[in-house]
């Protein structure tokens, strides 16, 4: 199986390194813009395999979109990320032309591929994609709700005390510091309602941290995070790959599911080797369903500023 990631950076490289770490493809294409860059993130991670003991190739290349031909899944990662103090959405008129580029580039190689969108204001990016490609909607997966249910998570398992894999739980929504809307109702500690062990302003405080949970990390570290979104797309490229069929929370285009049409935005996903193999309808209650619109509704202004792109 081979996995093409398109841009070399931080988020890229990082998802290399899981997806051969783990062995999830038998081969890893890195493509960047920047001359050789590709091709020495490529050789550094290659270098580790005779000592963590893995047996996937990934090779690196600069803009030569032919090597990464018949990819069976293509992750986009390209653009610029966040500064501190800046807004994922603050990115949209960079970005926009970035990752139409590339994906056109991507497709006129792998036609069949499923693609994963990274980039950011990653729910605009997604529809964008798909506004522009006219591919198969099941084919285009935006990825912050896997990113945003991990670091919701963790939160959890921090303030409950508890191993994290004990934990299930998940963001909907947009992935944005206000839009994303972590499911407190429905995490469990173990099949167990977390409202059983955390107070009301104890889940409002996690849910707070998750909502800013890239913010917080790009503060620290000058720039946006690299680490779990790596291992993120790794973790949806698997199940993809493998055809695992894991409920994910992804962005993807809605056709009347949550009362919502014509938009990219986080819900609950089957995730196999189709792509989206189907969208989990899940019943929220009122004030999960209001959340929902207005999340949508802020994504909705956002992708308003596309029509120059579309
Ligand atoms: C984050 C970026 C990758 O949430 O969107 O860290």
């Amino acid at each position: 199986m081979k996995v093409t990631i398109v841009g070399a950076g931080n988020v890229g490289a990082s998802c290399a390194d899981v997806i051969s770490y783990r062995g999830i493809a038998s081969e890893v294409v890195l493509l960047d813009i920047k001359e050789g860059f590709a091709e020495g993130k490529a050789m550094d991670i290659m270098q580790c395999s005779s000592n963590t003991g893995f047996n996937t190739v990934v090779t690196g290349v600069t803009n030569d979109y032919s090597k990464t031909a018949n990819s069976d899944v293509v992750v986009i990662t390209s653009g610029i990320p966040r500064k501190p103090g800046m807004t994922r959405e603050e990115l949209i008129g960079i970005n926009a032309g970035i990752v139409k580029s590339v994906a056109e580039n991507v497709l006129k190689h792998s036609p069949d591929t499923i693609l994963v969108v990274v980039s950011n204001p990653m729910d605009t990016m997604t529809y964008l994609a798909l506004k522009s490609l006219g591919m198969d909607k099941k084919k285009i997966i935006g990825m912050g709700g896997a990113l945003d249910s991990s670091r919701f998570k963790y939160f959890l398992a921090k303030a409950l005390d508890k191993p994290i894999n004990d934990i299930s739980a998940m963001v909907i929504g947009g992935h944005g510091d206000t839009t994303m809307i972590p499911l407190t109702r429905l995490a469990s500690y173990n099949g167990i309602p977390v409202s059983e062990f955390l107070s009301e302003s104890e889940l409002s405080e996690v849910a707070s941290s998750t909502m800013v949970g890239g913010a917080t990390l790009t503060k620290l570290l000058g720039t946006s995070a690299w680490y779990a979104p790596g291992a993120s797309v790794a973790y949806l490229v698997d199940s993809i790959l493998n055809n695992q069929r894991k409920m994910i929370a992804c962005s993807v285009m809605l056709d009347d599911e949550y009362g919502q049409n014509d938009i990219c935005i986080g819900v609950p996903c089957i995730i196999g080797r189709n792509g989206i193999e189907e969208i989990v309808k899940i019943e929220l209650n009122e004030q999960e369903k209001q959340k929902f619109a207005e999340s949508a509704e802020a994504v909705r202004n956002m992708n308003a500023d596309l029509k120059s792109h579309l």
